[in-house]
């Protein structure tokens, strides 16, 4: 059982990750008409693991006898400019999402409620790597510079990322 306070924040949550999703699906889209195929495969790779991300909060809340309930998602951009750009921008996005993450946690210290506070431990793991992903590809864009070539060698690496849904709790 959850408190409703935490039942609220925990669904605006589910509605971030849902935005996250959007977020990715059209920098994959954008991604795809510039002619940039590995990146769109990253971000494409991105949309289906915040689907992943989102559906755990379904998942939760409804566990705990509330109903998910599904709000408006805001429309992302539709350009992004440079690729170093879209990872700058996607780095922003996550680093807020960590900071929706730990006021979750927060919230859950506060009352007590230790259920929430294991679910949401899973979170917390994944912004490490979420950010430290963007962080990497962010110094090797830089690293390359205006270099054409550059550029490609690291789309190439980006096409290789595959999505592996995420293991089921033991
Ligand atoms: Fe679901 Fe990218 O955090």
């Amino acid at each position: 059982m959850i408190s409703k306070k935490m039942a609220q924040t925990l669904n605006k949550q589910l509605n971030n990750e849902l935005y996250s999703a959007y977020l990715y699906l059209s920098m994959s889209s954008f991604t795809t008409f510039i002619g940039l195929k590995g990146a769109a495969n990253w971000f494409m790779v991105q949309y289906q693991e915040e689907m992943t991300h989102a559906m755990k909060f379904y998942d939760y809340l409804n566990s705990q006898g509330e109903h998910a309930q599904l709000a408006a998602i805001a429309a992302p951009p539709t350009e992004f400019g440079t690729l170093l750009s879209m990872f700058e921008q996607t780095l922003k996005h996550e680093q807020f999402i960590t900071k929706c993450i730990n006021d979750l946690m927060d919230q859950a210290v506060k009352e007590k409620d230790h259920a929430t506070q294991i679910f949401l431990q899973w979170f917390v793991t994944e912004q490490i790597e979420e950010e430290g992903n963007d962080n990497d590809i962010i110094a090797r864009l830089k690293l390359v510079g205006d270099s054409t070539q550059g550029l490609m060698m690291i789309d190439r690496d980006l096409a290789a990322r595959v999505f592996t849904p995420p293991a089921a709790p033991a």
